[in-house]
């Protein structure tokens, strides 16, 4: 059969919707020489497309036999490796430190952490299951639980970077650096003075697991019409705030979070508003109704 054929049949199968037991077998053995699936498919808990990640069925608890020899960097390529979807380190050893604990219910791959040590991806073989087996264990009772299986909570909480005011009222300079490459001035750098130790969004990525829509029904993380630029205009001016956006114009989490404590940034300063607040909204309460001018 010619590769155009080919093809043609994956379209047509993927189209058809219901399928029979005969046409799901011919699915997969199309799939074994033209693994293209439309991108837009998702082919987790559908109890299809096995070939996608499996050189052939594998039997439960023996080798699953996976594809690209059991790289994940290979086998989870639609969800990259990219600024907007890295989330946690991957492809390490466990260290050998007091402040995590691997549990013996999270495998390791190859003996390091790796996408299966949090994901149980077996599960999502099969069709029928709820997101929520999505991560081991869950649910959860707060996404923060999640963590706590492997990090120690106590370290964990030392660790927040938000808490920038010792008890003595003095700026915690080790805090700033958690962010920043050196601790700015306080009363006069801007933005543009500030030297980021990563780019913006994966700052906060790194402890903050924000997926899909946030902030309401649509995912923000988008660069805002010539209106919605207008209107992020008029709310800087009218309430003496700043909603920083990325080098290349997007809205991030700064634009519309505050990351500092409340007394390290002279409370004069736009970029003190929110400090602290709810959420540590930039503008409390008042957000989403006056970027939409609800
Ligand atoms: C998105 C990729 C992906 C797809 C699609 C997929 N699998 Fe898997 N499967 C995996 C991974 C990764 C593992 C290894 C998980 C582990 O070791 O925890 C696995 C493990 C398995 C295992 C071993 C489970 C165990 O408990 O020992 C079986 C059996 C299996 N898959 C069958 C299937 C079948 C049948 C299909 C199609 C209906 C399928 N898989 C589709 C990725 C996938
Ligand atoms: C240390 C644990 C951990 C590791 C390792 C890990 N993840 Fe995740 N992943 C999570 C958590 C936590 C979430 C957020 C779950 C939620 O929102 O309910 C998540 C979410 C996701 C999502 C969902 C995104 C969405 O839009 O809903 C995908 C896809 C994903 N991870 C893929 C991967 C891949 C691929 C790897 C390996 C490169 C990986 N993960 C490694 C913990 C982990
Ligand atoms: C399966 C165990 C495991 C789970 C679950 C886990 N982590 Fe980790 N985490 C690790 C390991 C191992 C490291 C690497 C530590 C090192 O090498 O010093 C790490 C490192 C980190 C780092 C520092 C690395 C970086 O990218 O800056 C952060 C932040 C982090 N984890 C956050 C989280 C959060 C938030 C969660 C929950 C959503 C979570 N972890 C869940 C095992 C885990
Ligand atoms: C969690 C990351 C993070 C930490 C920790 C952090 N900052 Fe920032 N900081 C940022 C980001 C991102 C910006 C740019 C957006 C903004 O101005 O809020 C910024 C901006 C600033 C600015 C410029 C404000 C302006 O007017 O534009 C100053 C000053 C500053 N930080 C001081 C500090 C000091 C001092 C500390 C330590 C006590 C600190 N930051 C800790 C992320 C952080
Ligand atoms: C090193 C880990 C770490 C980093 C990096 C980090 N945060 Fe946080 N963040 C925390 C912790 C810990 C808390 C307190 C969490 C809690 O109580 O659940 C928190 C709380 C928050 C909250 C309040 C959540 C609530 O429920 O009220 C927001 C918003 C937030 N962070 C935004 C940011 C932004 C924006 C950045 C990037 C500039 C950032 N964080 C970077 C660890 C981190
Ligand atoms: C910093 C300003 C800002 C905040 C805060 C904000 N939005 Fe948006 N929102 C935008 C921009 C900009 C767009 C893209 C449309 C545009 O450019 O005009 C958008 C798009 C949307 C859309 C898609 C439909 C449309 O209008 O294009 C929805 C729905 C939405 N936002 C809901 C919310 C909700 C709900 C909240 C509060 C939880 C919120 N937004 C907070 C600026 C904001
Ligand atoms: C357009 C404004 C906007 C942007 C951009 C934005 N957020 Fe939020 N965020 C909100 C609003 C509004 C809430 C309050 C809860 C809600 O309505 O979803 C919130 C809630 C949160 C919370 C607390 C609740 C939770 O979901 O855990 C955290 C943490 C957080 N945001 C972090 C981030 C991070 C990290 C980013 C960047 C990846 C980001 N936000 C980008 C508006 C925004």
């Amino acid at each position: 059969m010619g590769r155009a054929l080919l093809t043609s049949i994956v379209v047509f199968l993927l189209l058809a919707g219901e399928r029979s037991a005969a046409e799901e077998k011919k699915q997969i053995s199309v799939n074994v020489e033209n693994r293209a699936v439309a991108a837009d498919i998702n082919i987790h808990y559908t109890g299809r497309y096995c070939l996608e990640c499996h050189v052939k069925q594998p039997t439960v608890g023996g080798d699953p036999l996976l594809q690209y020899n059991g790289d994940f960097k290979s086998l989870c390529r639609c969800h990259g490796n990219m600024q907007d979807t890295y989330h946690h380190p991957t492809d390490i050893l466990p260290p050998q430190i007091n402040s995590i604990k691997i549990p013996t219910e999270f495998p390791l791959w190859k003996g390091k952490i790796d996408c299966i040590t949090c994901h149980d991806v077996a599960r999502q073989c099969r069709v029928n299951e709820f997101k929520e087996v999505f991560l081991r264990g869950a649910p959860y009772p707060r996404p923060t639980a999640f963590c706590y299986q492997c990090h120690d909570q106590q370290a964990y909480a030392r660790f927040d970077p938000h808490q920038q005011i010792d008890a003595s009222g003095v700026i915690v300079e080790s805090k700033c650096l958690y962010c920043h490459e050196e601790k700015p001035d306080v009363q006069h750098a801007k933005f543009k003075d500030l030297k980021l130790l990563a780019d913006l969004e994966i700052l906060c990525r790194r402890c903050h697991f924000i997926t899909g829509n946030h902030s309401g029904n649509f995912n923000h993380m988008t660069k805002p019409s010539p209106k919605g630029l207008a209107r992020l205009k008029r709310m800087r001016k009218k309430f003496k705030i700043i909603l920083p956006l990325t080098i290349e114009g997007k809205m991030t989490c700064v634009t519309c979070h505050n990351p500092h404590q409340k007394g390290v940034i002279p409370e004069e300063r736009p970029s003190a508003k929110g400090a602290d607040s709810h959420y540590r909204h930039r503008l409390p309460e008042r957000i989403c109704i006056e970027c939409h001018e609800m």
